[in-house]
């Protein structure tokens, strides 16, 4: 199953192609509200308020409702204002509204004037301070400066969960991590944690139940050829500790070789699959202890990342695949091809493999079976795979097949659905494959241990070992250490292959973990400076946005739940980073621009420094980044 060549990588053409048609989006309205199946119900978010967004768009429905009541399928299409000077929102209906309505005959002139209706239509709201009519009709709202204040304050009484987006599901799968055992655990593998693990988080935040699966390789035609050489290597292999067997990748290396020079192995292998397979005690045991081993390499890395993630390899679903296969061939899709039993997608040269000609299975039908198994088992409504996009082809073939057995409605935004998402490569300075000086690939402990030691340096050279306990000055580095490793690969668009380089992701400038953990660091200590009471400002404290540069930072901040709601929905986690890197920015022109400890409005900006502090908190936290109060 592993050894099925699903693993090409992808040529940076066909990469950047991928990235015109996915890459940057901005969208208008929440996409959710049309998906088909799954009605739009929130779930047990009942004190959420809903994006600034997503109240606007109320407004503005019901005014195009009351405006044009022929046209009732028309939706609000709100988005955010490119230019400040005009507002913060904006509603784009007019022109597409006007196209529309000019061909029956109306009595608008143009969609400036349509534009206008709408705007003069608007419910009284205490939303909206003014708005106003540019070019072709664009309705621009400017946001009442008091009602910013008023949704932030509230915010830092109820937390920062009431600002959790509302999501039209309630059950996904994230599929990611997922390594192969007695395999390396490569730096591919890594982006995946790493990226699975915040739409993890962010799907949790957002009230859906997430099962976390990490579909690890552990079956297949090689653990014939490990077994073999486990018993010809460790005659007593039972009592045999993990230790003794040591480096499973050099394990596996050293089977291959026997596998492929000795004719004697190769048969002795091949018979052992079949032991395996026909679930001979022994076979099984040896297999489990194999597993094992690796299984503790892995965990090794996931401690260290604190990703949490349950196992179901591809043996789970083993006693599941015949059924699935009868069921896609009640179906009539499953075809004979050169002795294999194939399923022929529309659009593709090649078929997808189901039943392999000498019998077997394969990675496609383990996961036909698990797509069964999630949709009718675990009910899950969405699955959201994580892998290199060397395996795009492989899930776009899979989901097909799955819509052509009905399991999938074909409209793309209509639930159940799956998701494949797909990352870069991750590249060495030289611009080739991420490789250590010795060629072997990059063991990720060491790698994360690098950060964190640099860190630490870092630190004592600031004079930190002095201030700080030896355990703050080890929780820090590794904060930061390890915030840096994940920040760097999450903040680029994910379908990119990205650079691997210390230097820059542990570089205290820029759009670095470095520089946010340390922005928030410095948050906290204007408030501790203050030497005022936050929980008690928040109950009798007044937030107010005065100055121009806190009305601009107060606006960002609510922007927070609509930015988790797209990253979530296009499932592009760099959304957040933009966002958590542009409100760092917006707080360093405030705190430039209006002095808070000792002012005249001191109390207020002090809560504008603390709703900050918590929106960015939530943020590292929603990346898998632990923050740090004090540098
Ligand atoms: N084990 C695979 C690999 O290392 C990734 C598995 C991804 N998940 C899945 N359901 N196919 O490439």
């Amino acid at each position: 199953m592993l050894l099925n060549g699903h693993h090409q990588i992808v040529k940076a053409s066909s990469l950047e192609n991928l990235m015109s048609n996915n890459g940057t989006l901005r969208s208008t309205s929440s996409r959710f509200r049309s998906v088909g199946k799954v009605t739009a119900t929130p779930i047990s978010t009942m004190t959420a308020v809903g994006s600034v967004k997503e109240q606007l768009a109320k407004l503005f429905e019901e005014s195009l409702r009351a405006t044009f009541p022929d046209e009732s399928d028309v939706q609000p299409m709100m988005a955010i204002c490119n230019n400040p000077k005009f507002g913060d929102y904006q509603c784009n209906n007019a022109m597409s509204l006007w196209a529309k309505i000019k061909v029956k005959g109306t009595q608008f002139k143009g969609p400036q004037p349509v534009g206008q209706a709408i705007m003069n239509n608007l419910p009284q709201s205490d939303i909206i301070e003014k708005c106003s009519i540019a070019g072709p009709g664009f309705v621009n709202v400017v946001l009442s400066r008091e009602w910013i204040a008023q949704s932030i304050q509230k915010m830092l009484v109820d937390g920062i969960e009431t600002w959790a987006p509302k999501l039209p599901v309630k059950k996904t799968v994230v599929d990611f991590s997922s390594p192969n055992i007695a395999k390396e655990m490569h730096v591919g593998h890594l982006r995946s944690t790493i990226i699975g693990d915040t739409l993890a988080r962010m799907l949790e935040f957002s009230n859906v139940d997430v099962l976390r699966r990490n579909h690890v390789g552990d079956w297949g035609t090689q653990f014939g050829m490990l077994i073999e050489y486990l018993y010809e290597k460790f005659p007593n292999w039972e009592a045999a500790s993990p230790q003794a067997i040591g480096d499973l990748e050099a394990f596996y290396k050293a089977s291959k070789q026997r596998f492929d020079s000795d004719p004697d192995f190769k048969e002795r292998a091949q018979k052992a699959v079949v032991s395996l397979q026909g679930g001979e005690e022994k076979y099984r045991k040896a297999w489990s202890q194999i597993c094992e081993i690796s299984r503790r390499e892995f965990e090794k890395v996931y401690q260290r990342l604190g990703v949490h993630l349950e196992e179901r390899g591809e043996s789970f679903y083993n006693p599941f695949i015949p059924k699935t296969i009868e069921l896609l061939n009640e179906k009539g899709l499953v075809d004979e091809s050169e002795g294999a039993r194939v399923i022929f997608i529309e659009g593709k040269k090649i078929p997808l493999i189901v039943v392999k000609r000498d019998g077997g299975y394969n990675y496609a039908s383990t996961d036909l079976t698990a797509i069964w198994y999630r949709l009718n088992e675990e009910k899950a409504e969405w699955m959201i795979y994580v892998t290199d996009v060397g395996q795009r082809e492989h899930f776009e073939m899979v989901f097909a097949a799955a819509k052509l057995a009905g399991w999938f409605p074909y409209d793309e935004n209509a639930y159940p659905k799956a998701s494949h998402v797909g990352f870069g490569l991750v590249l060495g300075e030289d611009g080739k494959r991420f490789r250590t000086r010795s060629t072997e690939v990059v063991k990720l402990v060491d790698l994360l241990d690098e950060a964190k030691s640099r860190c630490k340096t870092a630190l004592i050279e600031r004079g930190k070992a002095e201030e700080w306990t030896e355990e703050e000055l080890e929780q820090t580095a590794e904060a930061v250490g390890y915030g840096a490793v994940k920040y760097a690969d999450l903040k680029n668009n994910r379908l990119t292959n990205y650079t691997f380089n210390f230097d820059q992701m542990l570089s205290d400038k820029g759009n670095t973990a470095v520089y946010l953990l340390y922005a928030h660091a410095r948050i906290c200590s204007i408030i501790r400076k203050s030497g005022k009471d936050i929980e008690e400002l928040k109950k009798t404290g007044r937030l107010d946005l005065a100055h121009h540069d806190e009305r601009m930072l107060g606006v960002h901040l609510l922007q927070f739940p609509e930015v988790v709601e797209e990253a979530c929905t296009n499932l592009l986690p760099n959304l957040l980073c933009e966002y958590l890197y542009n409100v760092s920015e917006d707080f360093t022109r405030f705190y430039t621009n209006c002095q808070v400890v000792g002012s005249a409005q001191e109390t207020s900006r002090l809560l504008l420094c603390e709703a900050t502090a918590v929106v960015m908190r939530k943020c590292f936290h929603l990346l898998g980044i632990t923050p740090v109060y004090k540098i």
